[in-house]
This record gives structure tokens, C-alpha cells and sequence, in this order.
């Protein structure tokens, strides 16, 4: 089974956008797969390295909406992508130097940024960006 499982609730209706969240939902989850089918750490930090870049492209994506479209919590929310940006680059430092590994823990930490980010963070700016017919 997926560890996350897409579903409605989880649409911010901007289609673009919905998108981007389902591949960063499967690159997450094919990484708890590659981990349960017991893949080489490096294969593993390779799709983590592979969420990172995605992550960060996804986040640039939504700020240039807000700034488009005069989104007003803006600033707010591009703080909370720089905190996860943050902690990720802080992973991949450890994951680096070997003194972290990807595991169920670091997968728990990952469902639950994402799953969080985009239910009360990203759902904030749905009524928004959807009242400016962004697709
Ligand atoms: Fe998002
Ligand atoms: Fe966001």
C-alpha cells in the first residue's frame, strides 16, 4: 500500500498545482517503496536527492502565482517553504556525512510535511488563486 494515497480533500482546485502535489505524493512514495523493498542506501538518497530538486522547483512555482496574482499572505507562506527547504537541506547534509539514514522515521517526517503543507498552508490560497481563474 502507498504510504500516502491521494485523495480530494488534498486538491487545492488549480489543476497545475494539484499536479505538481500528486508527483511530489508518488516521489515520495516510491521512495518508502525503494526503502521497503530494502534498495541500496544510495539508490535511496538518489530519489530523496530527486524529491529535493522537485520540492524546491514546486515551491518557485507557487511564490510566482502569489506574486501575480497579489496573493496577501505571501511572505507567510514563502517563510514556511524556506523552513522546509531548510530542514531538508539539513537531511541531505546528514544523509551525506552518514549520520543519518533514510528510514521509517525520516518517511514519517516526509508524509507529514507534505500531507500538512498542503491541507492547511496551500489550501489557504486556493480560494485566491481560483477566484483569479488560475489554472
Ligand atoms: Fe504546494
Ligand atoms: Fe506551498
Amino acid at each position: 500500500m502507498a504510504l500516502i494515497e491521494w485523495s480530494d480533500k488534498m486538491s487545492v482546485g488549480v489543476d497545475s498545482i494539484d499536479d505538481q502535489h500528486k508527483k511530489l505524493v508518488n516521489m515520495i512514495n516510491a521512495l518508502n517503496d525503494a526503502l521497503r523493498g530494502g534498495e541500496a542506501e544510495e539508490v535511496l538518497v538518489k530519489i530523496f536527492d530527486g524529491l529535493a530538486v522537485y520540492t524546491q522547483k514546486h515551491f518557485q512555482y507557487e511564490e510566482k502565482l502569489f506574486a501575480e496574482h497579489g496573493y496577501p499572505l505571501a511572505a507567510e507562506h514563502k517563510a514556511e517553504h524556506d523552513a522546509l527547504i531548510a530542514q531538508v537541506v539539513e537531511l541531505k547534509t546528514k544523509l551525506d556525512a552518514g549520520s543519518a539514514l533514510i528510514g521509517i522515521e525520516l518517511m514519517k517526517f516526509l508524509k507529514g510535511w507534505l500531507t500538512n503543507h498542503i491541507l492547511k498552508s496551500d489550501m489557504a490560497y486556493s480560494a485566491h488563486l481560483r477566484g483569479r481563474k488560475v489554472a
